[in-house]
């Protein structure tokens, strides 16, 4: 499903593992095993339309013009912690990616996510970006990171999760419009503490066995 500022990527193959990674029996191995191969085939997604040139090669019979990627090369960057466990899988995929991270907490007075790590890859400018952070809850750190990565120059941003509530995508559609959000589901809302519906619980504590 694609709309203005979303795209939902229904194969059969991310659904069946989402459903694993949902359930609350699965362990932190399994987890983490099934968020990296969700984020390999979420990232099959993000650069399906990636511009290809031609190179000259040779193979062993004869010379020819082969498709090659175009451009700089991407940048990954990931919201920690939890973004990490969708890192893994996109550059298993694309290892040649330059990597950053971005550490936001919530300040409890004001609710407002405050920054407490910020590393990008030099020449930001002139890659796409590919924000990583597996839950689109309300979209506060969400928003902020993107607005972060703009104030550093980065103009093409796409950001990807695995599962979104309505309420972020809103606030991401409302903020940055011009963000594609990709996810593998969209669900029903947020509870009062701003945990997604049904969601999967706190993607962070999942992955590393924390609680
Ligand atoms: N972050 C999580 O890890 N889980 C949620 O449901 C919402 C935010």
């Amino acid at each position: 499903m694609v709309e203005k500022n979303l795209t939902v990527v229904n194969h059969p193959l991310i659904q069946h593992k989402l459903t694993l990674i949902r359930k609350k029996e699965t362990s932190s191995s399994e987890f983490r095993r099934l968020l990296r191969e969700i984020s390999m085939l979420l990232a099959y997604e993000i650069t399906r339309d990636l511009p290809l040139g031609k190179k000259s090669i040779e193979t062993p019979l004869m010379p020819m013009e082969s498709p090659s990627l175009l451009g700089k090369k991407l940048a990954l960057v990931s919201i920690l912690r939890a973004g990490n466990g969708l890192l893994e899988g996109v550059l298993e995929l694309i290892p040649s990616a330059r990597v950053g991270y971005i550490g936001l907490y919530r300040n409890e007075e004001t609710l407002k996510p405050v920054e407490y790590y910020f590393k990008v890859p030099l020449d930001i400018e002139a890659r796409l970006v590919i924000l990583l952070d597996p839950m689109l809850a309300t979209g506060h750190s969400a928003a902020a990171a993107v607005s972060r990565l703009k104030e550093e120059g980065a103009k093409n941003i796409r950001f990807v999760c695995l599962l979104a509530a309505p309420e972020g995508v809103e606030i991401m559609r409302d903020t940055h419009p011009d963000v594609q959000v990709i996810t593998a589901a969209l669900d029903t809302r947020l509870n009062e503490l701003g945990y997604i519906l049904p969601g999967l619980g706190d993607a962070g504590d999942r992955l590393y066995g924390t609680t």
